[in-house]
């Protein structure tokens, strides 16, 4: 018998844009519902999604614009009022990237606000400046945010007129993929002196909404200490067993697929919270499925699928990534150990060092986003993943006693 075809419902590699499949996250709605609220009342909120690498928070981002610009079926679903009927906001979207300076973010928020803008008053123009701020030399940094700061504002400035006698809520700025940026380029200084200039102003139904990973967020207060007093951290946790088997039985009910319950757990067991391998092992179950009742055996196979085909490459890469020697022995030792939370001596146990001669390594482990602290003492994978790769296909050239581990030597063979 022929398998009949469907639209495969789970999508791991893109952000929830349709607020019927986002699951869970209650508290953290409400609060940038709260942002969005007291902003729109010249109280300004700026608000900063912080979480794990592939934690939702683009996801979560990409909702608190849908809800900015009037599409209220999130807030509906959650029962969380508003406070008004629906937000009319203008908003604009920046993606970081790796290398982008302060200006880059400032030029790709502006060419957004004018399109934006223009969409409701044609004639509308900015007149963007690129050349006229190039900036020159490190020295001169603190003056050219400065610089860039003004430039900024004189522009939010032109925009916030057409913004508020149209009745519009006010402005957002989205910028996601924050962690990008480096602690150097200076952003963190100029999202204290650009609150700080546009609460000056009067400009206060203007408000930042960014999304960053947890660590290299708390990195950019190198740049400036007090970036976080002027943010609200919206910190998003691992979905709950509950919410992780809402995305599944979403997705099953879609594809008109029955399921036994145990693949529910069988699932949570192996992504621990994260929503990414839900949606993976969701559309691999289906498509291994060989009748229309999903079963352990498929979720077996479908494990096992992920793993030595549909990710074996980006999970190969995670592993060369980590470095050689004693920084393979400990994923090893984490992978044996039986449950996700692996505590720091059982694997000073598996690997025979002292918890000393190793914390270098576990240290490095966390840097390069191979591993993450979840307690004192308790590390886990950031890729639950990558557990079920080291399993099936073991880890690379384990050398004992080598020590090729050494700083420098890492990233050579990679
Ligand atoms: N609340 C949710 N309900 C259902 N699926 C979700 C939810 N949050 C995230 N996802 C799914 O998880 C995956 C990762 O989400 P997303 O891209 O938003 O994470 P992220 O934290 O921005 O990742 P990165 O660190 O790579 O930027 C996507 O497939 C997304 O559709
Ligand atoms: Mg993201």
């Amino acid at each position: 018998m022929t398998k009949k075809r469907f639209v495969d419902p789970f999508f791991p590699n893109r952000p929830v844009d349709d607020p019927n499949r986002f699951s869970g996250r209650e508290t953290q709605v409400d609060e940038v519902i709260d942002s969005l609220f007291q902003t729109a009342n010249d109280n300004p909120k700026h608000t900063i999604i912080t979480g794990d690498r592939g934690m939702g928070k683009s996801s979560l981002l990409l909702q608190t614009k849908l809800l900015a610009t009037g599409d209220n079926r999130l807030a509906e679903k959650l029962r969380i009022d508003l406070g008004l009927e629906a937000f009319n906001y203008i908003v604009a979207w920046h993606d970081a990237n790796y290398d982008q300076s302060a200006e880059h973010i400032v030029f790709g928020l502006l060419r957004d606000l004018e399109s934006s803008i223009k969409r409701f008053f044609n004639k509308f123009t900015l007149e963007l400046d690129v050349y006229g701020l190039k900036v020159s030399g490190r020295d001169e940094r603190e003056r050219s945010i400065a610089d860039l700061v003004n430039y900024f504002c004189e522009m939010l400035e032109k925009s916030y007129k057409s913004v508020t006698e149209n009745k519009k809520n006010g402005i957002i700025l989205f910028i996601d993929e924050l962690d990008r940026v480096k602690p150097d380029s200076g952003i963190a200084t100029f999202f204290k002196l650009c609150t700080e200039k546009l609460n000056r102003e009067g400009m206060k139904k203007i408000s930042f909404f960014c999304a960053g990973i947890t660590g290299a967020v708390q990195k950019l207060e190198e740049d400036h200490g007090s970036i976080f007093r002027t943010f609200r951290d919206v910190p998003i946790p691992r979905l709950t067993i509950d919410e992780t088997s809402r995305i599944l039985i979403s997705g099953f009910d879609k594809a008109e697929f029955t399921f036994d319950a145990n693949v529910l757990n069988c699932v949570y067991d192996l992504a621990v919270g994260f929503p990414e391998p839900v949606h993976i092992l969701g559309s691999e179950m289906l498509s291994v499925c060989e009748a229309e009742n999903l079963t352990e055996k498929d979720f077996e196979n479908a494990k096992i699928k992920v793993v030595t085909d549909v990710r074996r490459n980006k999970l190969r890469s995670l592993l060369q990534k980590a470095g050689y020697g004693k920084y393979q022995q400990i994923l090893e030792a984490m992978a044996a150990f039986d449950g996700a939370y692996v505590p720091l001596d059982y694997i000073s146990k598996y690997i025979g060092y002292d918890q000393n001669q190793f914390s270098t390594n576990i240290s490095n482990l966390i840097d390069r986003d191979t591993i993450t602290r979840v307690d004192k003492g308790v590390y886990t994978f950031v890729d639950p993943l990558l557990k079920e790769y080291i399993r099936n296909f073991g880890v690379l050239n384990i050398k004992k006693n080598d020590e090729d581990d050494e700083e420098g030597q890492i990233y050579m063979d990679v």
